[in-house]
């Protein structure tokens, strides 16, 4: 029998490393969870997030998971803590902006290079020693997006017209005239090719990576199609 792994986000962001899953062929049967009316989690606080996470965990827990995901970087660097010192019978797996691109193979003696994330990411404190720990030097120029996340869960989760409004958050990217643009929230990748157009820049999106580490860390075999995933957009309906 295939072993039972739970994903969440606060919405579609997930989605992202989902594709990677898929495009490894882990052997899992997947279930994914999100707070899709509470999204955005970038404004909100660690408490917050905290007793929403909890939810989720709760609800993948009556499914008999034994690895969770957590496919959200606001959500990894504000509760993963947290939530392993609650649930030691758990493994959890989390994503962090790509901090320490410069010092990977892909990154090296690359330059203009910016990373994008959520509000939430960017205040937090695991983030800043993640920064003073592989980018002491702020080579990289790490720039905060308020409502990037919020319009591409509407994006992809309605039919609202929201182009405009991601031009105008893109906007404040121009200046910096980026070449490489590290994507610091799941959600970003979902849009990553519009990013790369209208920015001319090339997004740097690790989670092939995050997938590959899971699959190492888990020992899940890779190669064949999931057998099954479930979705839920309403913690545990
Ligand atoms: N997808 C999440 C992340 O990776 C956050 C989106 C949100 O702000 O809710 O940070």
């Amino acid at each position: 029998m295939n072993k039972k792994i739970g994903i969440i986000d606060s919405g579609v962001g997930g989605l992202s490393l989902v594709q990677e899953i898929k495009r490894i062929g882990l052997e899992a049967n997947c279930y994914y969870i999100c707070d899709h009316q509470n999204v955005p989690y970038g404004g909100k606080t660690q408490q917050f997030m905290l007793e929403q996470s909890l939810k989720m965990v709760a609800a993948l827990k009556l499914k008999e998971v034994s690895l969770i995901l957590l496919a959200c970087n606001t959500l990894t660097v504000e509760t993963i803590e947290d939530l392993r010192k609650l649930y030691p019978e758990l493994q959890f797996v989390g994503i962090e902006p790509f901090i320490n691109y410069l010092n990977h193979p892909s990154g090296n003696g690359k330059q203009n290079v910016g990373l994008i994330l959520t509000e939430a990411t960017f205040n937090s404190k695991r983030f800043k020693n993640l920064q003073l720990k592989h980018d002491p030097n702020s080579k990289i120029k790490v720039v905060p997006l308020k409502n990037l996340a919020l319009l591409i869960e509407q994006k992809i989760s309605s039919d609202i017209n929201v182009d405009k409004e991601i031009d105008n958050e893109l906007n404040i990217l121009k200046e910096f005239e980026f070449d490489h643009l590290i994507l610091g929230c799941t959600h970003y990748p979902l849009i990553a090719e519009y990013i790369e157009s209208y920015l001319r820049v090339m997004a740097i999106d690790p989670h092939l990576q995050v997938i590959q580490q899971l699959a190492k860390l888990s020992g899940l075999p890779v190669g064949n199609p999931i057998n099954d995933i479930q979705f839920s957009s309403n913690l545990g309906d």
